[in-house]
């Protein structure tokens, strides 16, 4: 049998292909796989006649569903302490801005991860990794954003890159957000801070080789579009993909900036209007909807999500797994609320977690989808159409993962 090492037969293969039928499912398939890449895959009347389907190496799944490894493309999963009291203060009607500009909000996460070790760090998000990991998700984004100083945003991108390090389902992408929030020590001086990013922080990312990427918040309590622009010139000139946090409060234009700098992504976009979503058809840039953000912060402005079906831009969905905005550690709950609140069909909202997402991380050529070459990261769920991992809440139906070919 050398079309494959290990065979899954009697599944829904919900490949997350584009140009075939919805979801790309082939109903009644079987996915095999050889080392750590997708061998074979098809229905199962088109299996080899020489396929042994009795052999201990196939296992059957009983027309089960079977999708790519979730993908959660947007996280911020690396924080001391919370802001549960930050959230009672918002129940009592204080603002995520106003809490922001006296001091607390970003920045009180900020001072509690520079107080922690990376130790601590490394425990605290290890354990929200764990909650990830168990609704399916096989590759996480996790941005820094919580240190502002040399030294603290180093830290966070160690203990991001290392939550990958030895786990057998989980790869990390890494974010270098230091233009998150204007440091306390520097608010006096915005351009210093601009460049430090610009002239210290990003090098030492670079040269340590700790960011994939790097973001920024723009927004009127965080940076100008000139300021961002500066970090993106740098970003680029090292050779680091950008992506940005745009759009999300008001409309600074910020989905059209990140286009100018090719970026794999535009993250939020509630407020960016038809010029912002023509720009990212034409840079080819992904739009991230974070709806666990829009939910917390009680949000009343939607993305423009026909816009941009109607101009092809590619839509993910991710958790924004964050102490403040987006207190959520579940992907599967983002898929319903993409669904609720954003009114994004089922099949949308799971290729926001999965090829979509892929996209967003520059990583669609190697997963993403179910197809022959690209790497073996699936998940074996308990129920007999797509839809179902969308429409229900709670009760996660993950009955398996696959993460490059070995069984989790
Ligand atoms: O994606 N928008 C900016 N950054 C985060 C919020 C971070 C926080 O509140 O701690 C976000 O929503
Ligand atoms: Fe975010």
């Amino acid at each position: 049998m050398s079309d494959w090492d290990y065979l899954w037969v009697n599944a829904q293969l919900v490949t997350m292909t584009t140009g075939g039928g919805e979801y790309g499912l082939i109903e009644n398939g079987a996915i095999g796989v050889t080392a750590d890449r997708i061998s074979w895959l098809g229905a199962m009347n088109e299996l080899p006649v020489r396929a042994q389907l009795d052999s201990p190496r196939v296992v059957d799944v009983k027309g089960r569903c079977i999708t790519p490894g979730l993908i959660d493309c947007h996280t911020h999963l690396v924080f001391g302490g919370n802001r549960a009291r930050e959230f009672e203060m918002r129940l009592k009607g204080a603002s995520y801005e106003e809490l922001q500009r006296a001091g607390g909000g970003i920045l009180s996460t900020v001072a509690a991860t520079r107080a922690a070790s990376e130790e601590e760090l490394f425990t605290a998000a290890k354990k929200r990794a764990a909650a990830l990991k168990r609704e399916g998700v096989t590759t996480i984004e996790v941005k820094s954003g919580y240190g502002l100083d040399v030294e603290s945003e180093l830290k966070m991108l160690r203990v991001a890159k290392s939550l990958g390090d030895n786990d057998p389902q989980l790869d990390v992408t890494t974010t270098f957000l230091g233009a998150h929030a204007l440091p306390p020590e520097y608010a006096s001086d915005r351009a210093a801070y601009i460049n430090l990013v610009v002239e210290t922080m990003l090098p030492r990312v670079c040269g340590e080789n700790l960011a994939d990427a790097v973001d920024g918040f723009c927004e009127s309590i965080a940076f100008s579009p000139e300021e961002i622009e500066r970090v993106f010139t740098r970003a680029r000139e090292l050779g680091l993909a950008v992506k940005l946090h745009a759009d999300q409060l008001s409309d600074l234009n910020g989905a059209a900036l990140a286009a100018r700098y090719d970026a794999l992504s535009a993250d939020h976009l509630e407020y960016t209007s038809e010029a912002g979503v023509s720009a990212l058809a034409k840079s080819g840039s992904v739009a991230v909807l974070l709806p666990g953000a829009f939910y917390i912060l009680k949000e009343t402005r939607l993305p423009p999500v026909s816009l941009l079906r109607r101009q092809q831009v590619p839509i993910a969905v991710a958790t924004d797994a964050n102490p403040g905005s987006s207190p959520v550690l579940s992907l599967l709950l983002m898929l319903n609320m993409a669904c609720t609140l954003f009114s994004l069909t089922t099949e949308e909202a799971l290729a926001g977690v999965t090829r979509n997402a892929a996209q967003a991380l520059g990583l669609l050529d190697d997963r993403g989808t179910l197809e022959t070459g690209k790497r073996a990261d699936f998940v074996i769920w308990d129920i007999a159409h797509p839809s179902e991992l969308a429409y229900m809440i709670g009760g996660n139906p993950c009955v398996d993962i696959i993460k490059d070919g070995k069984t989790v």
